[in-house]
């Protein structure tokens, strides 16, 4: 996996293909270049910033692979979100024996289990802020104290950490501490969201295809129709996104080795069941056509409205979050904030 400097966009997109990562866009190749020289020329710290299912896990057991001092050892993931604010000290630092009631054994901390390989702190914007002084003063000194010891141990890892929102907002409104920051902050590697790497989605697809390989017959082209619709979608969930839609669309083919629109559709319908939500929805509207003497059209106009004013109202600042948050496009979100006059809650850019 070693080999000469990757000097072409090409040569990138295969070397990053072995390792799970399959792209051919001008805007990957530019983090996948970074990404490269820092797994290969040096130790320094990395941060992967990107919406969920972009890659950023992949991204950094890449990396790691391509450390060659480091990838014989450990690659170890902390889960920042849902690490406990109470056990979350010995999970990633250890403890000694009885250094709290219910800690029976010693326990080796994740730190220390990722010694001489790399640290990935995942969804690092959740970690809790209590935490993130004693984490800062790891990452410093290379050095952890388990709980109850009074010991400290050397640890050396390359640390690469992931959020899926921008840090700076959060370091702004002090939920984040700056010199943490800094200090995971060295390079920023930013993957783009899968809506603006459309070139991306054919081999995106065929390599979700090929994964299933097993289960399913092979497919092994996909339709026009098929990418026309593909490049119209938000995918706010990205790649993750994609990789489920392909294997529903996989297990609703019924003939053929070319994956189109209408396996895509045929399986999305079922996704789709008749639900009690529905059911309630229904009856409300009707409830409100009778009661109040209104037409469908108004009724269901109504409905939008409130729909688009709640989902304004609840947390997506911007457009493009909104239209993530509906599963729908930019573009839809705009004309219909303006068509019920809701555009001021919903500002294009997040206010200041
Ligand atoms: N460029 C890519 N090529 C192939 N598969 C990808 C790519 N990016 C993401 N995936 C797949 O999408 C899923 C989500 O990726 P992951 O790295 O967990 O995303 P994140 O950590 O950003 O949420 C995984 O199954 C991963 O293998
Ligand atoms: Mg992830």
């Amino acid at each position: 996996m070693s080999g000469p400097t990757p000097l072409l966009d090409t040569e990138l997109y295969s070397l990053f293909a072995k390792l799970g990562i399959v792209t051919s866009s001008a805007a990957m190749a530019r983090v996948l270049r970074q990404a490269w020289k820092a797994a290969y020329l040096s130790d320094i710290t990395l941060l992967i910033e990107g919406e969920t299912g972009t890659g950023k896990q992949v991204l950094a057991q890449g990396i790691h692979i391509l450390d060659q001092r480091r990838r014989a050892k450990a690659f170890v993931t902390v889960h920042c979100g849902t690490v406990s604010e109470s056990l979350a000290e010995s999970e990633l630092f250890g403890h000694e024996r009885g250094a709290f009631s219910g800690a029976v054994g010693v326990r080796r901390g994740l730190f220390q289990a990722a010694h001489g390989g790399t640290i990935f702190l995942d969804d690092v914007n959740d970690l809790p802020l209590n935490l993130q002084p004693k984490l800062l003063d790891v990452l410093q000194r290379g050095m952890v104290r388990p709980v109850g010891a009074d010991k400290e141990t050397p640890v050396d890892v390359r640390v690469i950490s992931a959020c899926n929102q921008a840090l700076e907002p959060l370091v702004e409104e002090k939920r984040f501490r700056e010199d943490l920051y800094h200090r995971l902050n060295v390079v920023k590697l930013a993957l783009p969201p899968l809506r603006e790497r459309k070139s991306d989605l054919r081999g995106l697809v065929l390599a979700c295809a090929a994964r299933h390989r097993a289960i399913y017959e092979p497919v092994n082209a996909v339709d026009a129709d098929l990418i026309d619709f593909l490049e119209r979608q938000p995918f706010p969930g990205n790649v993750r996104e994609l990789e489920h839609g392909v294997e529903r669309a996989l297990f609703g083919k019924t003939e053929g080795n070319s994956l189109n629109l209408a396996d895509w559709t045929s399986t999305l319908a079922t996704a789709i069941k008749p639900s009690e939500w529905a059911r309630e929805a229904a009856s409300a509207l009707w409830h409100g056509i009778f009661e109040q003497g209104i037409s469908y059209d108004i009724a269901l106009q109504e409905v939008e409205r409130q729909l688009f004013e709640i989902a304004a109202r609840r947390g997506p600042h911007t457009r493009r979050e909104l239209a993530s948050c509906l599963k729908t496009s930019e573009r839809t979100v705009y004309e219909k904030l303006r068509s019920h006059k809701l555009s001021r809650s919903a500002p294009s850019q997040r206010s200041a």
